[in-house]
């Protein structure tokens, strides 16, 4: 228990992070014209060591030139072990325009990394005399990571959001798979010469949710590799949502429509939620703290569950 309550993560759709290359600027204004809530573009690991410099520059003109409209914009820099993401930092900062929503720094360990990048973040932002402060997302995707998630989702006023990174994070934790993200084969209980398949990202989705829960931040699910595969990306979205997720990236934008669809709760549901929330005013009125609903116990917990989806719904439908 605790007499504290529980921040309220920014109040703004987050159901899919449809990113793309920062080398590849033909592809930004199709990324505008998606429907995705917010937009990645990358100056990491999908651009080449020998690309980093002219594909900063696309972007900081991209962030200016193109309308983005009401979409969350936000640039994924290099990581704090390469000799890039400074520079990614201070040009971003000191020639982008205001339109930049977030930065998103990857495989950060511990929360002395989101304050060496606070610093630097705010030392530019008061040279150039920047009105709108810059927002932060992080990638968890290494075992100091996940290690350290809570002190990470503490770390700073700046985050908003925290994301999965599938493929990155089983390389760091030497997991035996190449898959990113999804069902993996050989994780498997066996009863009766049967195979149950588990979920080997679980723990560490969970793991995410409850620190950005405590700390009011955006719990994300990163990347599902296999872009030809719907029904696995729906299942893997389906429990990324069950467990307080809030939405997926596409890193294809096929995938848009499929995370949309799993992370907009659906009318049944909100319908579902709302006769919740009736049935327990009648109860209040009626002086009970619980009732039944549906041939289910529904009580003052149920308020609360019920309206998760509730609110969920409405910031996604706009005022
Ligand atoms: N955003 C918006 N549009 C995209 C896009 C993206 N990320 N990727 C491809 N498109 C466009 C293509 O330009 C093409 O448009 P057209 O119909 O007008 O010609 C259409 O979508 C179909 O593209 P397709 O041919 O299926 O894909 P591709 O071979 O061009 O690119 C990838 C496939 C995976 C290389 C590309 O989607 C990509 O780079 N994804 C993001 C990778 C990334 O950012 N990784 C880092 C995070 S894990
Ligand atoms: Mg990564």
């Amino acid at each position: 228990m605790s007499f504290r309550i529980q921040p309220t993560p920014p109040a703004r759709p987050n159901r899919c992070q449809l990113f793309g290359p920062g080398s590849r600027p033909a592809i930004f204004a199709k990324m505008a014209a998606s429907d995705a809530d917010v937009v990645n573009i990358d100056l990491e690991d999908s651009v080449a060591p020998s690309d980093k410099d002219s594909a900063r520059a696309n972007v900081i003109e991209a962030i200016g030139g193109i309308d983005w409209g009401t979409k969350t914009l936000s640039v994924r820099i290099n990581g704090l072990d390469t000799p890039w993401w400074y520079r990614d930092v201070v040009d971003l900062l000191e020639q982008a325009s205001e339109r930049l929503d977030l930065i998103m720094i990857p495989k950060v360990g511990c929360a002395a990394d989101l304050y060496a990048v606070d610093a630097l973040v705010s030392a530019v932002e008061a040279a150039k005399g920047r009105t709108k402060k810059i927002g932060f997302e992080v990638i968890i995707e290494s075992a100091a990571g996940i290690s350290h998630v809570e002190e990470i989702a503490a770390a700073t006023p700046r985050l908003q959001a925290m994301s999965l990174g599938a493929a990155d994070f089983a390389a760091s934790m030497g997991m035996q798979t190449t898959g990113i993200g999804g069902t993996q084969a050989d994780y498997y209980m066996l009863h009766e010469g049967a195979r149950y398949w588990a979920d080997p990202w679980h723990w560490a989705q969970a793991a995410i949710v409850a620190a950005c829960r405590t700390h009011g931040v955006l719990p994300v699910d990163g990347p599902f590799g296999d872009f030809s595969d719907d029904e696995g990306f729906r299942a893997q979205a389906r429990r990324s949502a069950t467990l307080g997720m809030v939405g997926k990236w596409a890193i294809h934008p096929k995938q848009v429509a499929l995370a949309n669809e799993v992370f907009t709760p659906s009318d049944a549901a909100v319908l579902e939620a709302r006769e919740i929330l009736a049935a327990m005013e009648t109860a209040k009125a009626n002086g009970e703290g619980a009732t039944v609903y549906k041939g289910r116990l529904v009580d003052i917990a149920s308020i609360k569950q019920a309206e998760v989806i509730v609110r969920q719904a409405e910031m996604i439908s706009g005022p």
